[in-house]
């Protein structure tokens, strides 16, 4: 088998194709690709090419049908940067609740000045927050990610609800049982402190959380989506936290509008980007073209 990497891809799976399996810096003798973020919409596909492996969850940056049409298997690593992903929602679910980087912010205009400490304690109420003990946090999406926030979220003491009509009988066995059920959309939104996304992109999700969906939310509620950027409508969050609706917004995704509003917390897509995660990814996207390969004729 012949392989090509469209990004950077951790060697400790590379390192587990030994013989049989070339790489190639040419896509068009590849019969596999490893990707990771690069966009292949707009890539000839060859027709040697039989697979495709993603080191990541999302496959929004793969032509699905354009594969399928061509008989090209897709691969993702469903849960292999799961941990990465949970820890820094947990950290976009602080940073949502007291104002960590606006403090920190201050404290290093501060330098040099005298007496800090004594001003820090005259400034601080500026950058406090709530704590989430006791909040409800609603979790769209029961999947790898969204099943290890909703138990890290119940052992912080959250009051955790988690909407996915199709979870799967595995991610079930995995769930807190004292995650509750919600059987709605809209119990989510009426009932939520904090709400959490954790679907795929596709065209049925994309932009549902917007001036609708956001109405229908409890006033200050807290967003953060660490799923894909383009699940929120821009245009629509922005307006919601101006007037106060939305207390605050943490995203894994930058956009230019998003970078100075207020409110926004803008993090450069850093929820996978851990070594653990990438070996991890790495490793399973190798793995599974491996065993491809074993029975591709
Ligand atoms: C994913 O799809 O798994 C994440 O966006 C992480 C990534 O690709 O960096």
């Amino acid at each position: 088998m012949k392989y090509t990497c469209l990004n950077p891809i951790a060697s400790v799976g590379l390192d587990q194709f030994t013989e049989g399996y070339e790489k190639t810096e040419k896509m068009e003798d590849a019969d596999a690709v490893l990707v990771r973020s690069a966009a292949m919409h707009d890539l000839e596909l060859p027709d040697g090419l039989y697979a495709v492996a993603r080191a990541g969850a999302g496959v929004n940056n793969i032509p699905l049908d354009k594969c399928a049409e061509k008989g090209i298997v897709v691969f993702n690593t469903p849960g292999a940067n799961a941990n990465g992903v949970k820890e820094l929602v947990i950290a976009g679910m602080l940073l949502a609740s007291r104002d960590i980087i606006g403090g920190v912010e201050w404290a290093k205009s501060e330098a040099g000045s005298e007496d800090i400490a004594k001003k820090a304690e005259k400034e601080k109420k500026k950058f406090a927050g709530c704590e989430l003990m006791g909040k409800k946090l609603g979790i769209i999406g029961l999947g790898a990610i969204g099943i290890q926030v909703a138990n890290v979220a119940e052992c912080l003491g959250m009051d955790v609800y988690g909407y996915d009509p199709y979870i799967s009988v595995d991610a079930a066995w995995k769930l807190s049982r004292a995650v509750k059920h919600a059987a709605t959309l809209d119990d989510i939104y009426a009932n939520c402190d904090y709400i959490t996304l954790h679907v795929p992109l596709t065209d049925e999700t994309r932009g549902f959380i917007n001036a609708e969906t956001i109405a229908k939310m409890k006033n200050s509620v807290r967003i953060l989506n660490f799923a894909r950027g383009e699940l929120v409508n821009t245009g629509d969050i922005i307006n919601a936290l101006a007037d106060g609706k939305v207390a605050a917004y943490a995203t894994d995704f930058l956009k230019d509008e998003l970078i100075d509003a207020t409110g926004v917390i803008t993090i450069p897509h850093l929820g996978a980007s851990t070594p653990e995660s990438e070996d991890n990814c790495a490793v399973m996207a190798v793995d599974e073209l491996k065993d491809l390969s074993l029975i591709h004729i």
